[in-house]
């Protein structure tokens, strides 16, 4: 199987999940969206479910399919997100996430979320967090370069993500300091660390947002709990 269709097989079984009434999270990155298609093709069969996105582009992809949106406005809490990630640790569940640039929101929705569903395939497993891909923090557009010079007097190896030339800017309007951290021996303690930075504003590390993650692989889809 290649990736896309392991990535669909756990959309799917995170999209079963879903019950009529519920208010839902919309995550960012491929395999969330493939849950948006499906949940899509429910919401046009008659299911009744509202959904926040977690970034603009689940939204221009929610409202293009046809599934209805909300805002924290209307509805303080989510029901259940369902999201991707960049790295799920085995064993405490823990995850990076923000490699698609949509950290602070997806964060603001897990933590509003009352089951946070992750789906992903298995190169996302990890023994322990860090090493794999780089940790993304959102930092503030105000005097970045400061915060990077924190970041990396800190020991955080970061590199602001550019696009197109220029700072990558988030939905939130925040850049991105990508940081080469090895393996973390203290999720909970380095997420700390980062958040007593001026200027950072949210860390990729989701450290236990989530007891429930859906896994598809070669062997079929797996479901991890903790
Ligand atoms: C978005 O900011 C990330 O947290 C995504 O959830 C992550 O990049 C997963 O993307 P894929 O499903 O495309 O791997």
């Amino acid at each position: 199987m290649d990736r896309d269709a392991l990535k669909r097989a756990a959309a799917e079984r995170a999209v079963a999940l879903v019950e009529d009434g519920m208010v839902l999270g919309l995550g960012s990155g491929s395999t969330a969206e493939t849950a948006v298609d499906l949940l899509a093709l429910r919401v046009a069969a008659g299911l009744d479910v509202v959904g926040i996105p977690t970034s603009e582009r689940t939204r221009v992809l929610a409202l293009r399919l046809g599934v209805p949106l909300t805002g924290f406005e209307a509805h303080a809490r989510i029901d259940l997100a369902i999201d991707g990630a960049d790295q799920v640790e085995r064993g405490t569940l823990n995850l990076v996430k923000g490699l698609g640039g949509a950290l602070m929101r997806e964060k603001i929705i897990a933590a509003s979320a009352q089951r946070l569903v992750i789906v992903v395939d298995d190169s996302k497993l990890v023994a322990k967090l860090g090493g794999q891909t780089a940790l993304p923090v959102e930092i503030a557009a105000f005097g970045w370069p400061s915060t990077i010079d924190r970041l990396r007097a800190a020991g955080h190896r970061p590199v602001l993500r550019m696009a197109g030339g220029i700072p990558f800017t988030t939905d939130g309007g925040n850049h991105i300091a990508d940081c080469a951290i090895d393996t973390i021996a203290d999720a909970k303690k380095l997420d700390a660390a980062l958040h007593g930075l001026p200027g950072v504003v949210e860390t990729g590390l989701f450290i236990g947002m989530t007891s429930f993650v859906i896994v598809a692989g070669e062997n079929g889809v797996e479901e991890l709990t903790s």
